[in-house]
């Protein structure tokens, strides 16, 4: 499938992850792919070499999101290779695990200006590179529907970027840009190393419909779903991909 053809596609946080995963499927559906990354350069090279191993086009690009200087830069490098975005992919986001009596003044800023800040200017930036046809698709957490008081200041950067979301597809309509959310289930990457185990994976099971942990490639499919011209008529939407967790 090539349906994407002769698109750009911003991927954030596509060195690893679910990001690597859309990326790869956006590149295998035809787009060429900005793999964005923070700190790990090696990671998001190895993401290059394998879209490009399976015929696709990708090349690498850095920001901390916490830095605007460094979101500044990457649209400078961005530009250099042209500077159209038709595909905005916001999916990295840094999770500490704290509750509101154990969140730190530094916790809250770095999480609020990677998430959040970081998230709503590379949107910014992002969409005065866009035309007529142009998608953002945002990554989001279920934690804006259920309570896990165990990741206070996540949430809200979650919740605010939702709500981003509602009004950018307003506004972004006239211009032809869909905006849409995509709630990723408990998928086994890095964020969650910390505490996913056998004993926790099966308390996961539990919590799920379907039973089981997802998979990146199950959440590439819905983005590359929302990124294509099937998903023409679908915009300020928020669609879950989780087996059904805490229903
Ligand atoms: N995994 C899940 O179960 C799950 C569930 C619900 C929602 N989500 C959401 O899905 C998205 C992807 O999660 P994931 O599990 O794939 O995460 P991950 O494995 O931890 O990967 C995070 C990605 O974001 C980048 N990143 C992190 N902090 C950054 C920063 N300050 N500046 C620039 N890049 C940064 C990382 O790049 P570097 O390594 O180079 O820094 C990496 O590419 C996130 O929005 C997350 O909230 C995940």
């Amino acid at each position: 499938m090539s349906g994407l053809s002769g698109k750009i596609a911003l991927v954030t946080g596509s060195s690893r992850g679910i990001g690597r995963g859309i990326a790869e499927r956006l590149a295998r559906d035809g787009a060429t792919v900005a793999i964005h990354y923070g700190r790990d350069r090696p990671a998001a090279d190895e993401a290059v070499g394998a879209i490009e191993a399976a015929g696709g086009k990708a090349f690498a690009v850095q920001a901390d999101l916490a830095s605007m200087d460094d979101i500044k830069a990457m649209f400078a490098a961005l530009d250099e290779r042209g500077g159209r975005i038709d595909i905005l992919v916001n999916n990295a986001a840094a999770l500490v695990s704290a509750h509101i009596q154990d969140t730190t003044e530094e916790i809250f800023d770095r999480l609020v200006s990677t998430n959040l800040r970081g998230t709503y200017f590379i949107t910014k930036y992002a969409i005065e590179r866009m035309g007529e046809g142009g998608r953002i698709i945002n990554i989001s957490s279920n934690c804006t529907r259920v309570a896990y008081p165990e990741v206070s200041v996540y949430g809200l950067t979650k919740a605010g970027i939702e709500n981003m979301a509602l009004g950018l597809a307003q506004q972004l309509g006239a211009q032809g840009i869909t905006v849409n959310t995509v709630v990723p289930g408990i998928v086994d990457t890095d964020m969650n190393a910390s505490w996913l185990s056998e004993d926790t994976k099966s308390y996961v099971h539990g919590l799920t419909a379907l039973g089981r942990l997802g998979s990146v490639e199950e959440i590439a499919n819905v983005v590359a779903f929302l990124a294509s011209e099937q998903a023409s008529w679908v915009t300020a939407q928020t669609i879950e991909a989780s087996g059904g967790c805490r229903i």
